[in-house]
């Protein structure tokens, strides 16, 4: 027996007119503002939060209330980022460059998705013929750097990164409250 429309997720058919008519009520009570970036590979340099040497990221979204960031990425060298195990999932989508880690034969390429399972812990690596990598990372949980056993040495959560663009905002003259506006 096929499925119906309703199993498969399909709405029912309305008039022209009916398909062009907004939902008619407001928002249910307690909901947050949308929040909208039009351009999130900022051409203001000042949006780009550096993190270390050549390594910067701007951030898009700081979910403080479920413990997850939206962040571009940018390395400007090639090189290796710090080896780091994550207690949440990962989604990256690669805009610019591409990149792969030390652990792992696959290579993440430009216009390409990874998704990254909790528990990973991994190196990345920007191969040398590539001049600049950005990639729109989202975040969820901490991520804790690590030795090549495992052993901890140091973490990045949405906390850090939220503490770090404020004070960089503030160094650069847009106000530590500037970062706020990612904040939901
Ligand atoms: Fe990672």
């Amino acid at each position: 027996m096929s499925l119906t429309s309703a199993q498969l997720g399909r709405p029912a058919a309305e008039s022209t007119e009916q398909a062009r008519t907004p939902y008619r009520h407001g928002l249910p009570y307690g909901t947050v503002p949308d929040l909208v970036i039009d351009e999130i590979v900022a051409a203001d340099e000042r949006l780009w939060v550096p993190q270390s040497d050549d390594v910067s990221f701007r951030p898009l979204l700081f979910g403080v209330s479920h413990g997850y960031y939206v962040n571009v990425l940018r390395v400007r060298r090639s090189g290796v980022l710090s080896r780091h195990r994550h207690a949440g999932p990962v989604h990256a989508q690669v805009l610019k460059g591409r990149w792969h880690y030390l652990e792992h034969d696959w290579v993440a390429v430009e216009g390409g998705y990874a998704f990254e399972v909790p528990g990973e812990v991994h190196t990345l690596v920007v191969p040398d013929d590539v001049e600049e990598m950005m990639t729109l990372f989202n975040v969820t949980g901490s991520l804790v750097y690590v030795d090549p056993d495992g052993r901890p040495t140091g973490y990045e959560d949405v906390f850090t990164k939220l503490a770090l663009a404020r004070e960089h905002y503030e160094s650069v003259g847009l106000g530590a409250d500037f970062a706020d506006r990612f904040v939901r």
